[in-house]
């Protein structure tokens, strides 16, 4: 059976492509997502994007069943949300976390994230290519146990 793993967005993350192109990028996830499956057919993706706090620690939850890894970018509820960090705690699934930008080079309350300290680890900066470089980190982990 291919592993699974859920690709987790919070608010704002639908506008990619035309949000803040300088810091996020001129392309859609939609348009980005195709070829992120394209390089990662060995895993079955799933991909859900929700504005609102309470779908997403309900889609983290729902994972449980489903998922053995959870590639998740809160938005702007990284800085805030201790509910979506009890639902990673709480669940126990292998997590990382993804920021299209630098959070740690952008304003002071951006700097700090409510969830890094339980997930196995963090991507910041990278662009959409982050996402990329977390999937290879999960084939890794499913591969050889690393
Ligand atoms: C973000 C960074 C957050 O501070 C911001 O609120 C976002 C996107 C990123 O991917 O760089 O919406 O998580």
């Amino acid at each position: 059976m291919l592993p699974a793993v859920l690709i987790l967005n919070g608010p704002n993350l639908n506008l990619l492509g035309s949000r803040e192109p300088s810091v996020y990028g001129s392309l859609s996830f939609e348009e980005y997502w195709k070829e992120l499956k394209k390089d990662f057919t060995d895993f079955e993706i799933g991909y859900v994007q929700s504005n609102d706090e309470s779908a997403l620690v309900t889609a983290i939850q729902d994972a449980r069943s489903q998922y053995q890894g959870l590639i998740i970018n809160p938005a702007a509820y990284t800085h805030t949300s201790i509910a979506i960090r009890d639902a990673i705690a709480a669940v126990g699934i292998l997590t990382i976390e993804v920021h299209i930008s630098d959070i740690k080079k952008r304003e002071e309350f951006r700097r700090h994230s409510m969830i890094s300290e339980v997930c196995w680890c963090t991507l910041s900066g990278m662009g959409l290519k982050g996402y990329h470089l977390a999937m290879e980190r999960m084939r890794e982990y499913f591969r050889l146990g690393v």
